[in-house]
């Protein structure tokens, strides 16, 4: 047998062939540049042509462990060398060991989960399900919000990827308790007041669920005013709707407890969940049903299915990953360096003028940038950019720091594995780019 030798693409091939044969997502597929990634570790990545990044947003807010965690990687590779895939309609042990962990994990008593392969189809299931539970077809959800990026999930979503996606119709949305730059600092009350009156005038017995983030992620890292989440849990129980909770961002200890609505006690009807569930090494997403939600298809047909339904790799890595996060205890460090993450957010926010709001709960942050701390005019306007976003963003990444900078936010959400030392590194390239932005301040 001759085995020809392949030789290596260079970082400018890889990049032109993806972009010439492959979609790319959310954006004009002309002029696109990505860059050609070869390997990373921990919170760090590098391209084909020896370029090195801090890792500043965990990919999409999902590698939370770290790239490249050896124990994870090895139960990858156990689970294929012995089972890598079998019909859904057989039980395996990984999916028998998760869906026990998960029912220990998950918050109350939600002990019940439906894989999936990734967070929209966790949440088309959710509302499918919470659809078949109440005979009921209609669905709130928030303007600041994205939810997935088909059928019901998109609809669902509240923010502007949903406008060239939507016609179904099924799904009302209502204002979130966060308004101007400053978000987070509103009172729950008149969010709840309008989401009584939006349930009123919709009809309570049309409404199966209530989808929301419990704390928002694209949209801002949107952190709700104590009582709000239950106010709502509070709302849904008196009106027969189910809450349906999306933690496929805010999960496996992103904001420093394993759930976001651990924060407040607060136990949703359903919960979906992805990207931490396996820190995105293999796609995984689950929906999470309380025992009275489950309980309804032990005498009904439940009419859903994926080939892909508890994927043996998908299961193995999840308890891999989760075992990581406990073995490191990074929901915990998630926890504390989230003060050291207020820290440096406060020292920004004191330096640079064009800092009109920070915001972080656990390595869940954001900052604001705008033209005048008095007005709090953004420095990018909602759903755009401006020259001066652009070249913030670009300042990162040519000084090796990778983040997701959307509109006038730039996020600040590094692997749960990060160290303090780490995370300072990336605070000095953020310190220096910011320089650019207060040179656009008009006051
Ligand atoms: C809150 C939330 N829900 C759902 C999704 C969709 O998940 P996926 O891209 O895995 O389908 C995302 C993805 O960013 C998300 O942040």
């Amino acid at each position: 047998m001759v085995i020809e030798a392949v030789k290596p693409l260079t970082a400018a091939e890889i990049s032109e062939l993806c972009v010439r044969h492959t979609m790319y997502d959310w954006s004009l597929q002309a002029g696109l540049k990505p860059l050609a990634v070869a390997t990373a570790k921990g919170v760090r990545f590098e391209t084909v042509d020896g370029r090195r990044f801090i890792d500043f947003n965990s990919q999409l807010m999902c590698v939370n462990a770290g790239h490249g965690d050896r124990r994870i990687i090895d139960a990858i590779k156990a689970q294929a060398d012995k089972l890598t895939y079998i019909s859904p309609v057989a039980a395996t042990e990984p999916r028998a060991r998760l869906g026990q962990k998960l029912a220990e994990l998950l918050p109350g008593d939600i002990d019940k989960v439906f894989f999936t392969l990734g967070g929209t189809d966790a949440n088309e299931n959710a509302i499918k399900i919470a659809r078949a539970v109440t005979g009921r077809r209609k669905i709130l959800s928030r303007y600041r919000s994205y939810h997935g990026s088909t059928g019901t999930a998109i609809e669902a979503t509240g923010d502007p990827r949903r406008w060239p996606n939507e016609g179904a119709g099924g799904v009302v949305h209502v204002l979130d308790p966060y308004h101007g730059v400053e978000r987070g600092t509103d009172p729950a009350g008149p969010a709840l007041q309008q989401l009584e009156e939006t349930i009123r005038l919709e009809g309570a017995s049309t409404i199966a669920a209530f989808i929301l983030e419990p704390v928002a992620g694209t949209n801002g890292i949107l952190i709700p005013p104590d009582g709000y989440l239950e106010g709502v849990r509070e709302i849904c129980t008196r009106n027969g709707i189910l809450m349906i909770c999306d933690e496929v961002m805010s999960g496996f200890g992103r904001t420093g407890k394993w759930f976001a609505v651990d924060h407040w006690g607060v136990v949703p009807d359903l919960i979906t969940m992805a990207k931490g569930l396996t820190s995105a090494y293999v796609p995984l997403g689950a929906v999470g049903l309380r025992p009275h939600i489950a309980a309804y298809f032990d005498d009904h047909v439940f009419w859903a299915g994926l080939t892909y339904n508890s994927h043996p790799i998908g299961c193995a890595a999840a308890l891999a990953t989760i075992r990581a996060y406990e073995e490191d205890d990074m929901v915990g460090n998630s926890h504390r360096l989230g003060k050291v993450l207020a820290a440096q957010h406060r020292r920004l926010q004191e330096r640079h003028p064009c800092v009109g709001a920070v915001r972080n709960i656990g390595l869940f942050g954001a900052i604001e940038l705008v033209r005048s701390r008095r007005t709090l005019e953004p420095l990018a306007p909602f759903n755009g950019t401006s020259p001066e976003m652009k070249a913030v963003a670009q300042a990162l990444l040519d000084a090796g720091l990778f983040t997701f900078v959307r509109w006038n936010t730039i996020m600040t959400n590094p692997p749960l594995c990060i160290t303090q030392a780490e995370l300072e590194e990336g605070f000095e390239i953020l310190d220096t780019a910011l320089e650019i932005g207060d040179r656009a301040v008009n006051d």
